[in-house]
This record gives structure tokens, C-alpha cells and sequence, in this order.
């Protein structure tokens, strides 16, 4: 099992609040540079840090600090420069080519800042897609995509097509899709940036409750401070680097895990 990182600024950060969690997901060293030669530019500067099953961790930090470029190295979509993350115990450097392709299509779910939906398709056939992808027969798949949405309070608003729900209802249908194939680990890239302040805590309701469950791991970008008090765990960047990491402990009970209320 590997050990966690025990972020020199952190707050919070006692080895007893860490040792009843799961890591998911250990980044060491992560390097990324973009470019090269005169142009290099270097969004991140050695990344270590990590993110712990069944909670929901919020990374935040000013724009161009480097945090859509970490959650794509977590998610599979860019490779780092240097480094190497642990996800859900498998090396990524081990994970390369179709072994890769496959573990973001199997683990991983994406949420974005904008939707993304397909227009001509109704909410139902949009949350289907992970599946079909999947190789899924189409009515089981639109089965269980009409699961997903009724999870995300859409069951009435199965059949509607985009232009026909607010925002904050698409980014539900969105985060159905992100959730439908039951991913280990759930990336949203500033997901209420769009959305007036009910929406979006509507959106970081429904994240906190269908989406953070044991094993998997969820992790928020977002520069929204209203949506903060949603977070278990709190990374703040600034220039590609690691600023401080907050342990939200007071919320824990003994045993490290959230009391009922
Ligand atoms: N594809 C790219 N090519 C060149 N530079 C990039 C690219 N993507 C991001 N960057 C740069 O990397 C830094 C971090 O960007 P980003 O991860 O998008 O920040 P954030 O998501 O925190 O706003 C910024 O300086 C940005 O300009
Ligand atoms: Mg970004």
C-alpha cells in the first residue's frame, strides 16, 4: 500500500484523520510542461498530493493555476512530463496505450463547466452514451440511464432534448452521464461555473449525495467560494503548485466517517 503524502503546509492533516481513509489516487512529482524551447511553459511544478476514497475533494486556486491540467493527468487525458500517480493502486505509467484507453472509459467520469450534451438527443439517450460506447445493447442501456437520471431527481425530464431544461438541469443530465457506468472515480471541472447560486448547490447536493460513495472518489475544480462548505478535503494551488491541503475533520466523527444527520 502506498503512503500517503503529508503535505509539509498542510491543515488538518494528522496521521490519525488519514489512517481510516483509502487513498485513491497518489500523485508524486508530477511535473507538466506545455511547449517547448522559448515557448515552455511549466503548469505544474512537482505535484504531491493525495485524494481519498468516498469523499468528495475540492481543488481550487485563481485561473491558470493548474488545475484543470492536474485533473487531466489524474483522468488519463494528458501525460505528465515527469512523475507518476498511483490510481486505485495501479501505477499509470503501467497503464499506457489501450490499457489506458480503458481504465478512463471503465473508471473514470467527467463532468464540465459546459454540459457537453448532444443536442439532438433526449436526456435519456444523452446519460446513455458511456454505455453504448461500452458496447451496451440499447434498451439495457437506456434502462439504466433512466436510473441514473431519477437519481439526479430528472426522472420526469427523461425525454426532453438539451434546450428544454435550465442549466442546472443540464448539468444534472450531465453529471447522470459522468455517473451512469458507475465510475471509481468522478472528475468535474469547475461544474457550477455557469450555473446561478441555487443551481449550483443543487448540483453540489446531488454530487455530495449520488456521487461520493465508498470507493469512489470524487474531485470538484472550482473557484466558486460558495461551494467550498461542500468539500471533505480542500487542495488550493497557485502557480502550479500544491499551497496548502485542509482536512474538513470537525464534520468527521471518531471513526472518520461522516456523522448521520
Ligand atoms: N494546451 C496548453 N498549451 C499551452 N499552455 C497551456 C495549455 N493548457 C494549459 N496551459 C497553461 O498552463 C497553465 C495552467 O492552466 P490550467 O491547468 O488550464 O489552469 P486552471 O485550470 O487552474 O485555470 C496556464 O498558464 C495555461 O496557460
Ligand atoms: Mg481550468
Amino acid at each position: 500500500m502506498i503512503a500517503p503524502f503529508n503535505n509539509a503546509d498542510s491543515v488538518g492533516n494528522s496521521a490519525t484523520a488519514i489512517a481510516d481513509r483509502e487513498i485513491a489516487i497518489a500523485c508524486r512529482g508530477i511535473v507538466k510542461d506545455f511547449g517547448d524551447g522559448n515557448t515552455k511553459v511549466r503548469a505544474l511544478h512537482g505535484i504531491n498530493v493525495d485524494v481519498f476514497s468516498s469523499e468528495l475533494t475540492l481543488l481550487v486556486g485563481p485561473s491558470g493555476c493548474g488545475k484543470t491540467t492536474l485533473i487531466s493527468i489524474i483522468a488519463g487525458l494528458l501525460n505528465p512530463t515527469a512523475g507518476d500517480l498511483d490510481l486505485f493502486g495501479m501505477k499509470q505509467s503501467q497503464l499506457r496505450g489501450s490499457k489506458l484507453v480503458e481504465f478512463r472509459a471503465q473508471s473514470v467520469g467527467f463532468v464540465f463547466q459546459q454540459y457537453n450534451l448532444l443536442p439532438a438527443l433526449n436526456a435519456t439517450e444523452n446519460v446513455a452514451i458511456p454505455l453504448l460506447i461500452q458496447g451496451w445493447k440499447r434498451p439495457a442501456a437506456l434502462k439504466a440511464a433512466l436510473s441514473a437520471l431519477e437519481a439526479v431527481d430528472l426522472g420526469s425530464r427523461a425525454e426532453q432534448r438539451p434546450n428544454q431544461l435550465s442549466g442546472g438541469q443540464q448539468q444534472r443530465v450531465a453529471i447522470a452521464r459522468a455517473l451512469v457506468h458507475q465510475p471509481r472515480l468522478l472528475v468535474c471541472d469547475e461544474p457550477t461555473a455557469a450555473l446561478d447560486a441555487v443551481s449550483g448547490q443543487r448540483v453540489m447536493e446531488l454530487l455530495k449525495k449520488v456521487a461520493v460513495q465508498p470507493g469512489r472518489a470524487v474531485i470538484v475544480v472550482t473557484h466558486d467560494d460558495r461551494v467550498f462548505g461542500y468539500g471533505d478535503r480542500i487542495i488550493s494551488m497557485a502557480d502550479g503548485r500544491i499551497e496548502s491541503v485542509e482536512n474538513r475533520e470537525n464534520e468527521l466523527n471518531s471513526t472518520g466517517k461522516r456523522e448521520e444527520s
